[in-house]
């Protein structure tokens, strides 16, 4: 993704306000704003928060690295900011948690910009916003628009960390304590696509390196290696929100396990036992499938012989061709709720590429 998406297009239509000494990007879509809005605003020094690794990856090529922060809490960022755009986000309670962090960043007089696709909600944020300070409207167009928050003094100070909630998991007679920070998969409740894929999964016996892709606040991968002594599970996200919940995940249950940063499959190397996911396809409000189908293509080349990949998916996406073209074969272990599950294992004489 790389040309500019709908609400880019309007900041960088009124980016003559953003014409500041420090500006803070906060969630830039994957696109090409950082480059063009550096082009405009020359003078100005542009900072990146964002908690997603391909945006992260996007920023780092076009800004120093301490001008950028991949986490999912602002604490190596350092000083006041004269303005702070912040893309909208789907999640409402991400969007609060995220906000209650950014307004004591700005400078006296500072400015925080709210910018999102009608599709995410912005004219509604007009009105919730309102608790917060003073707010304009400065801007709409290109399906988006652009608000201004002139935040009250009581949110400009200090803010606390942002907080993690938890709920019980209990699937097949394994039970685990879920972590999860806002705006996080399923926040709050097992995904139906999840359970169906832990039920289905239970009688595997399932030992050696797995593979959670995906794995949001680390459902699959803490709920394996609590039922399997002899799993080790890794788990990967391109979310740090997601991260940091599996992490806290594996240490509320005990557990052991490697967490990894990546977009798709790209910081990934070495070979696993298993590979389970409920993969996404989603990003904010839109479908997107091209994750997925990369990690569907891709993913035999880090299984070894004899290595199984488990997936959950929606009925009406089509995977199956995927994974049959990838592995020679598919099955579908389990239906229902509108979910299906697929397996597919790499044969004994397979010889994939080393990794
Ligand atoms: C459907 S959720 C599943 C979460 C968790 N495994 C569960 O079952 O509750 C898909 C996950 O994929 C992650 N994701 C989205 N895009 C990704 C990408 N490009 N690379 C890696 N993970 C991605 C999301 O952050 C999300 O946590």
């Amino acid at each position: 993704m790389s040309s500019l998406t709908n609400p880019s297009r309007l900041m960088l239509r009124n980016c003559d306000e953003l014409a500041v000494s420090r500006l803070l990007l906060v969630m830039p879509p994957s696109d090409s704003v950082i480059s063009e809005l550096g082009n405009e605003l020359s003078d100005t020094e542009i900072s990146v928060f964002t908690t997603v690794s391909e945006a992260e990856q996007i920023a780092s090529r076009n800004l120093p690295a301490d001008r950028v922060a991949y986490s999912y809490d602002l604490s190596s960022l350092k000083g006041a900011y004269d303005s702070i755009v912040f893309y909208l986000q789907k999640s409402r309670p991400l969007v609060e948690a995220m906000m209650s962090q950014l307004c004591p960043r700005l400078s006296e007089n500072g400015t925080l910009w709210l910018v999102g696709e009608n599709g995410t909600g912005i004219k509604s944020w007009r009105k919730k916003l309102t608790k917060w300070g003073a707010v304009d409207s400065v801007a709409s167009g290109c399906h988006s628009g652009m608000l201004s928050l002139q935040p009250d003094d009581s949110f400009r100070a200090p803010a606390s960390e942002i907080k993690e909630s938890h709920f019980s998991v209990e699937v097949a007679g394994t039970i685990i304590d879920v972590a999860t920070l806002p705006g996080v998969f399923s926040h709050g409740r097992l995904d139906v696509g999840t359970r169906l894929l832990l039920e289905a999964l239970s009688k595997e016996n399932v030992r050696g390196q797995l593979l959670d892709f995906g794995c949001g606040a680390g459902v699959i991968g803490s709920w394996f290696a609590a039922r399997h002594k002899r799993c080790r599970p890794t788990l990967l996200d391109t979310d740090a929100m997601a991260l940091e919940s599996a992490r806290r995940t594996l240490a509320a249950n005990r557990l052991e396990g490697k967490v990894i940063a990546s977009h798709g499959l790209n910081n990934l190397k070495g070979k696993y036992d298993w590979i389970v996911s409920n993969p996404p396809f989603h990003e904010g409000i839109k479908t997107r499938y091209d994750v997925t189908e990369q990690f569907l293509q891709k993913c035999h080349s880090h299984l070894g012989k004899g290595g199984q990949l488990r997936i959950v998916a929606n009925n009406f996406l089509k995977y199956r061709p995927l994974i049959e073209e990838a592995f020679g074969h598919c099955e579908e272990l389990a239906r229902g709720n509108g979910f299906t599950i697929y397996g597919a294992t790499v044969a004994k004489e397979f010889q994939s590429a080393e990794i």
